[in-house]
């Protein structure tokens, strides 16, 4: 019997000041489209802003539904859109922000297994690295420099 470990690797900023500027224009632009959630079952409100290759900038937010799996994710709404308006284009990165209407969320808000497949998709696609920023509404701001540090042991296309 083998013991694997698997490692990866998370940075922290300290708040959303401390980033790059850049950086903090598109977590900005997740914080406005958060603003647009429609989450009146889980009151989780969800922005996703992603930057593209020919400058681009595509938002999303979650979308719930009565039936609830029928909703969406702030974070697929964004990728899908981002696929299907230019799906040449690559995505550089990507800018979470989750908030709450019951109680504030101060620590970074990780995008749910499902959202990590999806994105893991793309950056196959693309060939190339999808850095992901995400954050609460306040508070420190978590970056991983591929989605696939977030999605250890991954489902792709190599084993169909
Ligand atoms: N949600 C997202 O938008 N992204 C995630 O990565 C986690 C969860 C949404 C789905 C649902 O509308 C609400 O947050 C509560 O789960």
């Amino acid at each position: 019997m083998k013991e694997i470990k698997i490692e990866t690797t998370l940075y922290i900023y300290e708040d959303l000041d401390a980033l790059p500027k850049d950086i903090m224009l598109l977590m900005q632009k997740a914080f406005e489209a958060r603003k647009n959630a429609y989450a009146p079952y889980s009151n989780f409100n969800v922005g996703a802003a992603l930057l593209l290759d020919n400058g681009e900038i595509i938002t999303g937010n979650n979308q719930e539904n009565a039936s609830y799996p029928s909703g969406l994710c702030a974070e697929r709404t964004a990728i899908y859109y981002a696929g299907s308006q230019y799906p040449k284009a690559k995505i550089v990165r990507m800018a979470i922000s989750a908030g709450s209407k019951n109680n504030q969320t101060t620590k970074p808000i990780p995008p749910c297994g499902a959202c990590r497949q999806a994105i893991a998709e793309y950056e196959i696609k693309q060939d190339a690295n999808i850095e992901i920023y995400f954050m609460g509404e306040t508070g420190k701001v978590a970056k991983s420099n591929s989605l696939a540090n977030l999605l250890p042991l991954g489902f792709d296309k190599s084993v169909l």
